[in-house]
């Protein structure tokens, strides 16, 4: 595999794009980390995007990728898909192994990337890519994939070639999001419902820690492995338990003498947070904010205490904004470790709290953070012209 850095290659002089796929980030407001214990989730796609600019080449098997963000380049053929030693290729590479797996060829196809999502910050700009380069072969070669196809082949490149084993929630808000709504995924079936994002006068403020911790990929996989071994342990007792969707915490509390106490924690955690994503949806429903508000520091509380995924930069963030009347919630989003905080706040008063949050931010880690309004918006398109 050929990589060239640092300079537009010659072969994309002359490109020409038959069409853009606009691959959306992700935002999720309350449902973290149950999307792999089959779960509930409150994800959307959001207004800010990962644009990729397609062309069929005319070549059986040759194919080149140019990210104008990073500024570099690579060049494959379609028959010698293998994982690359540069990551961001391989979500681009792992997509079309996925796509081969499942019996589909796209033919040689040129693609130019430029990116307005952050890296880093917690908002899927990889299984934007993934599902962005998906999208556009299904369209440039007719591959005759779904929507849900699309998004858990995305997944799957992502376990296969990237090495994190997520779950669906990115893949499926970047492709499935709704203008305007919020989508109740149950992670088991699959079911999607949309929720509409009715907030009155209140936005929903991200605030980027700038930090990533090198600890997410592997306590992420250490994560899933421990919620695998706790389902394991209940499954010999109770067959029919899958997953911890099947547990509730009086079933837990049978089990809290023969687990560890970070085993016990990591499953309440998981338990507690399915049951506020459906609290959530009812509070959004019922325009009761404040609720909603609630159950959003207290899944910052779990994802903090129990499930040990955040980090001081995201704490004090948090903390920070239990003093504002002006916001009604806001918690560690994503992974964990890094990233934004999601904040849901009266629009008023954006100004005023991202200014104080950031001195104050500034003045704790000599860091500025960055603030970024966010709607939920419709999932991966195309644009012909
Ligand atoms: C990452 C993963 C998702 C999900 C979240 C935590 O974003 O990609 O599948 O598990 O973390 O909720």
């Amino acid at each position: 595999m050929e990589t060239r850095d640092n300079m537009i290659p010659e072969i994309f002089r002359n490109f020409r794009k038959e069409f853009t796929v606009f691959a959306p980030g992700r935002i999720n407001l309350i449902g973290e980390h149950t999307d792999y214990n089959n779960g509930f989730v409150l994800p959307t796609a959001i207004d800010r995007t990962i644009k990729i600019h397609f062309a069929a080449n005319s070549t059986p098997y040759q194919s080149n990728v140019y990210s104008q963000t990073l500024n570099r380049s690579f060049s494959f053929d379609l028959r010698k898909i293998a994982r690359s030693e540069h990551q961001w290729e391989n979500y681009i590479l792992g997509v079309i192994n996925e796509i081969q797996k499942r019996g589909k060829y796209p033919e040689g196809f040129d693609c130019i990337i430029e990116s307005d999502l952050p890296v880093g910050a917690g908002i899927s700009s990889s299984a934007a890519l993934e599902c962005g380069i998906a999208y556009g072969l299904n369209e440039l070669f007719n591959l005759d994939l779904s929507k849900e196809i699309i998004a858990e082949l995305s997944r799957d490149a992502e376990h296969n070639y990237v090495g994190t084993k997520c779950g669906i929630m990115d893949q499926y808000a970047s492709v499935l999001g709704k203008e305007g709504h919020l989508i109740l995924l149950d992670c088991r079936s699959l079911e999607a419902t949309y929720v509409p994002a009715e907030f009155e006068d209140h936005k929903i403020l991200l605030l980027n820690t700038m930090v990533s911790h090198s600890l997410a990929s592997s306590e992420y996989n250490t994560r899933r492995k421990e919620c695998d071994n706790i389902v394991a342990m209940i499954n010999e007792r109770y067959p029919e338990v899958r997953s911890l969707r099947d547990v509730n915490l009086k079933r837990l509390q049978e089990f809290k003498e023969n687990i560890s106490e970070t085993l016990y924690k990591r499953a309440h955690y998981v338990i507690a947070e399915n049951d506020r994503v459906l609290k959530a949806v009812e509070a959004i429903k019922s325009g009761d904010l404040d609720h909603f508000g609630l159950l959003m520091y207290a899944s910052h509380k779990g994802l903090r205490d129990n499930y040990e995924v955040s980090c001081p930069e995201l704490d004090f963030l948090v903390d920070f904004s239990t003093d504002y009347d002006a916001v009604k919630g806001a918690r560690m989003m994503g992974g964990g470790f890094g990233g934004c905080t999601i904040n849901l706040i009266e629009e008023d008063a954006i100004d005023d709290f991202v200014q104080k949050a950031s001195e104050a931010y500034e003045r704790k880690f000599n860091i500025i953070p960055e603030a970024i309004i966010v709607s939920p918006s419709k999932g991966t398109y195309i644009r012909k012209n």
